[in-house]
C-alpha cells in the first residue's frame, strides 16, 4: 500500500503547540508521509514552537501583518492554499481547533476535495459570539471535516449535537503530550527579568489576556482589578507575557505598566511557559491552553471569561469562571490569595485533558482509517 500522505496545516502559537507532538508522532510511521504546511498567521510566536520541537515545514505562506484582520487573514490562507493543495494533493489534510487558519485551511481543502482532519474537534461554548470568532470557526469546520478527533467525551457529544457522528474519535488532548515534552527541558533560568524574582518568598500569579472579545473595556476592567490585586498583597508578584497584539500591548502598558511587583514581558518560548507555571501560585487567563495546562500542574485557574468551552476542569473544581467584571475579579483573586480553605481546595493536580497519548491515538486512527490496521484504536478515558 502506498504511504497516506497527511499535511498538517496550522499557523497560530497555540496550534504549533498542539500540532508539534503529532507531527512527531506521525513522522515515526512508514505508513505515513507527513509534511507540515505553516499559514504563519503569526511569525516569531510560531517560529518559536518550530524550533523548540525541531520541526520543518514543506510550506510556508508568510502572511502575517501587524494589526490584520479576520478578513486579510482569511482571503490570503484561502488563496494561498489553493496553490500548495493542487500541487502537493495530500490524501488528509489536518487542522487544529479554531483559528482563522483552520477554517480557512479546512474550507480550502474542501474546495481542493481533499478530506479534512480535525484535532481538538468538539468544544463548543454555546455562544457565536463568544469566543469570537473561534465558536463559529470550529462548528464550520466540524461540518467539513470527515475525521474528528475529540479530546473529551463531552466534545463528542457536542458533535452529536451538530449531527456529526461518524469519524469521530475520543484522543485526548495533545497539549498534554506537548508538556511531556517541553516540562524536563527547562535550564533552570529564564534569561530575563524573571530571574530576579524571590521564587520562595514570593506568590506569583501569572496572567495572560488577548482574547478579541475582550478587547476595551472588558480587559481594561482585568487589568484594573488584578493592579489592585497586585498593590493590596504586598508578596505577589504578577508575570504577564503580553501577547504582541497591537491592541493587547496597549492595554497592558497604559494600565499596568510601570507598576511595582508587576513584570509586563514578552511572550515567552513554551518550555519557559511551561515552567512558569509550574512555579506559579495562580493563574488568571482568558487563554484556552492554559485552562487545560494549569489543571494538569495542579495550579488554580481564574478564566477571565464569561463562558469556557472547556468546562471539565471547571466541574473538577480546579478552574473557576470570574468573568470580567472589575469587582467580581478582584474578589475571586483576593479569595484565593487569603483563603487557604479555598486555594487547597482548587489546587489539585487533575488530567481530564489528556495523558499525554493523544497524538499516538491520533496517528492509529488515521492508520486505521486508510486501512494500514485492522483495529479502531480506543478511546482516551481521564483517570483521576
Ligand atoms: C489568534 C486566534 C486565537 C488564538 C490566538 C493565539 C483567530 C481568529 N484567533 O488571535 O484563537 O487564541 O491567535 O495567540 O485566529 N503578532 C505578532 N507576532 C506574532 C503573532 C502575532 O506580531 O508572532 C501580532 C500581529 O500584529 C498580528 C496580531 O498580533 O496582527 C494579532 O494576531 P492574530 O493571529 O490576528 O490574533 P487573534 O486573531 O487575536
Ligand atoms: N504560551 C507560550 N508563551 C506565552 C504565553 C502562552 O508558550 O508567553 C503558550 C501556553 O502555554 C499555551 C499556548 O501558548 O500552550 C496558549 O496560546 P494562546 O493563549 O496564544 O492561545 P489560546 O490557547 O487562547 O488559543
Amino acid at each position: 500500500m502506498n504511504p497516506v500522505k497527511v499535511m498538517s496545516i496550522f499557523g497560530t502559537r497555540p496550534e504549533a503547540i498542539k500540532m508539534a507532538p503529532l507531527l512527531l508522532e506521525l513522522q515515526h510511521h512508514r505508513e505515513i508521509e507527513s509534511v507540515a504546511c505553516l499559514t504563519a498567521q503569526h511569525r516569531e510566536m510560531l517560529d518559536s514552537v518550530m524550533s523548540l520541537f525541531d520541526l520543518d515545514a514543506a510550506f510556508d505562506l508568510d502572511i502575517m501583518e501587524p494589526g490584520q484582520t479576520l478578513y486579510t487573514v482569511t482571503a490570503k490562507v484561502l488563496t494561498g492554499l489553493g496553490q500548495v493543495l493542487e500541487q502537493a494533493r495530500p490524501d488528509l489534510v489536518l487542522v487544529h481547533g479554531d483559528t482563522t487558519t483552520a477554517f480557512s485551511a479546512a474550507l480550502a481543502a474542501f474546495y481542493a476535495k481533499i478530506p479534512v482532519g480535525h484535532v481538538e474537534a468538539g468544544l463548543r461554548s454555546g455562544d457565536n459570539l463568544s469566543p469570537f470568532p473561534e465558536e463559529v470557526n470550529r462548528k464550520l469546520v466540524g461540518q467539513i471535516a470527515s475525521l474528528h478527533f475529540c479530546p473529551t467525551v463531552r466534545n463528542a457529544i457536542n458533535l452529536q449535537h451538530d449531527g456529526i457522528t461518524n469519524g469521530v474519535f475520543i484522543t485526548g488532548n495533545t497539549v498534554i503530550d506537548a508538556m511531556r515534552y517541553t516540562l524536563d527541558k527547562f535550564p533552570g533560568t529564564f534569561g530575563n527579568e524573571l530571574d530576579q524574582i524571590d521564587w520562595q518568598g514570593r506568590r506569583v500569579i501569572t496572567l495572560t489576556c488577548h482574547r478579541r472579545e475582550n478587547y476595551g473595556e472588558p480587559m481594561a476592567a482585568i487589568f484594573r482589578a488584578i493592579k489592585a490585586l497586585v498593590e493590596a498583597h504586598p508578596d505577589v508578584e504578577l508575570v504577564y507575557p503580553v501577547h504582541p497584539s497591537p491592541a493587547v500591548q496597549e492595554a497592558a502598558r497604559s494600565i499596568l505598566g510601570n507598576t511595582d511587583r508587576v513584570h509586563l514581558i514578552g511572550p515567552l518560548d513554551t518550555v519557559q511557559m511551561h515552567a512558569l507555571l509550574k512555579r506559579s501560585y495562580l493563574i488568571m487567563t482568558d487563554s484556552g491552553g492554559l485552562q487545560e495546562e494549569a489543571p494538569a500542574l495542579g495550579k488554580p485557574v481564574l478564566v477571565l471569561r464569561r463562558e469556557t468551552e472547556r468546562p471539565e476542569a471547571v466541574e473538577a473544581g480546579t478552574v473557576q469562571l470570574a468573568g470580567v467584571e472589575e469587582a467580581e475579579v478582584f474578589r475571586l483573586g483576593a479569595l484565593l490569595l487569603n483563603d487557604e480553605a479555598t486555594y487547597q481546595k482548587m489546587a489539585r493536580a487533575t488530567n481530564p485533558y489528556g495523558d499525554g497519548n493523544a497524538s499516538q491515538r491520533i496517528a492509529e486512527a488515521i492508520l486505521w482509517h486508510f486501512g494500514h490496521r485492522g483495529k479502531r484504536p480506543v478511546d482516551f478515558q481521564p483517570g483521576e
